[in-house]
């Protein structure tokens, strides 16, 4: 037996699995610190009131013999009608109108964007902005595939722009972007999807933050651009628009349209989901099926105004100590400038030990993420002011 040595390419351990680790044990050795973290995207508001009745009504269904659910419908991979209808609905809200075998529900945008590369074969070249979310280069290293980066900087405003002279067959975007909370406009989303069009390549559309987009020239979805049905696959998630991360549930969108080599994506994805994939539960989708209702989209925007406030507390504390920093207004993550030089790992030590407030080191995200720090508007308000009043204290020396 022979292990895939693939595994051996990667980094020890998962950027957010370091950073737990580093938090786990620095608060063993100081139990009577008060670690604030603002580390990972996880969020701490409660489920939406639409969405805990629907999951409530759920559970009563399991309990009669009349309405029980086993395996979901097999017509769309085992998800249930009301719950692809809602989201059928939030996208034509965007003018993007998409057929209910268009829409794969998953456990969330993560599953999928790693899943997703069983569709490709091994000796395509991947195309990956740095800095960028991690799974897209771990699943990559994982498989064995040749990886280009797309450096995405200061000088273009974290944004890579396609370079027609590079050829890559997978092409990931991420916006608005993790880590850096840089959002493409409808424009700039054109010349990527001019490129994929030119290359014969695929983009995977990470849309995860989408809901956070307040700016109408930002895009919402890829396919608000014209031709990219023929060209991309859309992951989105209800981790950070609903608060889901605890729950489990996104969606994928593989246009019927997107057809490689004489073959329609859309078909190999529902075969490997049928295979690999038996669905989401049934209290989780009628939970989620909420969410893009009337009722549904005012009560989470109530969450994500709580969000943006925190991110604004943020900002405005980094602008009264003058530290560079990007994102926080279309995006829940602000990436800012490590202070006097200090590298990003040598930052996160020194934020941790000095103010005990956890965040995310740039480096994690890609190379150029070195001297960048990300900290997340997920926090309660609370731990979010105290973090930020510790943290002018700290760097106001
Ligand atoms: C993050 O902090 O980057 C995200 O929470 C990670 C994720 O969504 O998996």
């Amino acid at each position: 037996m022979k292990i895939n040595s693939n595994f051996l390419n990667l980094k020890d351990s998962y950027l957010f699995a370091t950073v737990g680790r580093k938090t786990t044990a620095y608060k063993t050795a100081h139990p009577e610190k008060k670690v604030i973290r603002l580390s990972i995207g996880d969020v701490t508001r409660p489920l939406a009131p639409v969405v805990i009745d629907a999951m409530h009504r759920a559970v009563d269904d399991m309990s009669r013999k009349e309405t029980f659910k086993g395996y979901g419908p097999d017509q769309y991979c085992y998800g249930y009608n009301v719950l692809i209808d809602s989201i059928k609905d939030s996208y034509s809200r965007k003018g993007v109108s998409l057929d209910s075998a268009e829409v794969f529900i998953s456990d969330g945008a993560k599953s999928d964007l790693g899943n997703i590369l069983d569709l490709f074969a091994i000796d395509n070249t991947v195309l990956v902005p740095d800095p960028v979310y991690p799974v897209y280069v771990d699943t990559n290293v994982m498989a064995g595939r040749k990886i280009l980066y797309a450096d995405a900087n200061l000088a273009n405003g974290f944004l890579p722009m396609p370079d027609f002279s590079v050829d890559a067959d997978i092409v990931y975007l991420c916006s608005p972007n993790n880590p850096t909370g840089a959002a493409y406009s409808k424009e700039q989303l054109k010349e990527w999807v001019r490129y994929a069009c030119e290359k014969d390549a695929v983009l995977l559309y990470d849309a995860a933050y989408e809901y956070f987009i307040t700016d109408p020239a930002l895009a919402r979805s890829v396919y608000q651009i014209e031709g990219a049905k023929e060209c991309a696959i859309e992951f989105c998630s209800y981790s950070k628009t609903a608060g889901f991360t605890g729950v489990r549930c996104g969606y994928t969108i593989v246009p019927k349209e997107l057809v490689r080599e004489g073959t329609s994506l859309n078909t190999l994805w529902a075969r490997r989901q049928s295979t690999k994939f038996n669905g989401v539960s049934y209290i989780t989708q009628m939970g989620a099926a909420a969410v893009f209702t009337a009722e549904g989209e005012k009560q989470i925007s109530e969450n994500l105004g709580y969000y943006r406030e925190n991110a604004k507390i943020i900002a405005d504390c980094l602008d009264e100590l003058g530290i560079f920093y990007t994102g926080g207004k279309n995006s829940p993550y602000i990436w800012m400038k490590c202070p006097n030089g200090m590298d990003s790992w040598e930052f996160f030590d020194y934020l941790l030990e000095n103010a005990n407030v956890v965040g995310t080191p740039g480096s994690g995200f890609g190379k150029n993420g070195e001297g960048f720090f990300r900290l997340t508007a997920f926090g309660t308000k609370e731990d979010t002011k105290e973090a930020c009043s510790r943290i002018r204290a700290l760097l106001q020396k």
